[in-house]
């Protein structure tokens, strides 16, 4: 499973990519305003650092300026992944740019029938929404289990980018169920390295050397 990390923010991208543990970024008109400044230095920016794939937002809701903003966001980079927003106008957009050989993300997945359509549009990953699910009682991961056995019946090509990740075991559960991609806040990726027993054994480690080293002050390692 692939791990996008889910922000504009230079600092985490940096943080985590020089870990080696990304292999894309994905981005939203929110992220870039928690951000701040002018948001085409970030995309600029963002395109260099990261090798593999960085959705970018377009802000258009009509197809023209949807094609029109897609292929602006594309300059910035041979990495770049236009996300559209599941609409009809999106839709549409999504099988032009697909055409034109334009990697599009189809963003606000909230059912089967949805991703179903963006995959028949031509999209390179659909991006359901599970958090924003499980806010309003709904099952998100469930969903990801209905998207992966419908699109294991045909043979579209698009990959399942399970957005809108709240907790480390979202991350467990998606990769259980076999979703192509997880795209992680900062914070998440964060949680995921922590385990109390790793940090209780560390201290133990060291403050048994410290014994050692009190009898041996010369030792190295
Ligand atoms: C996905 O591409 C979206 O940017 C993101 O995952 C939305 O997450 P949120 O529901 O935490 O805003």
């Amino acid at each position: 499973m692939k791990i996008f990390l889910d922000t504009a923010n230079l600092e985490s991208i940096r943080k985590f990519n020089d870990m080696g543990l990304l292999d894309g970024i994905t981005t939203n008109p929110s992220l870039m305003s928690k951000e701040g400044g002018n948001p085409k230095d970030a995309m600029e920016e963002i395109t260099k650092i990261i090798k593999g794939d960085v959705s970018l937002e377009v802000v258009s809701t009509e197809y023209s300026g949807m094609m029109e903003e897609g292929k602006r966001l594309r300059q910035y980079g041979e990495n770049v992944v236009v996300k559209v927003p599941m609409t009809p106008d999106g839709l549409k957009a999504c099988k032009s740019l697909s055409s034109e050989g334009i990697p599009v993300n189809v963003t606000l997945i909230f059912s089967a029938n949805q991703a179903l359509l963006a995959a028949k549009s031509g999209a390179k990953y659909v991006s359901p929404f599970i958090g924003r699910l499980d806010d309003v009682g709904q099952d998100g991961m469930q969903l990801i289990q209905e998207i992966k056995e419908i699109f294991s019946n045909y043979d579209f090509g698009t990959q399942i980018l399970v957005a809108s990740v709240r907790h480390p075991l979202h991350v467990v559960d998606a990769a259980k169920i076999g979703a192509d991609v997880v795209t992680l806040p900062p914070g998440v990726l964060d949680k995921m390295m922590l385990h109390p027993l790793t940090k209780i054994g560390l201290e133990n480690f060291l403050a048994d050397w410290d014994k050692l080293k009190s009898g041996n002050p010369d030792i190295k390692i």
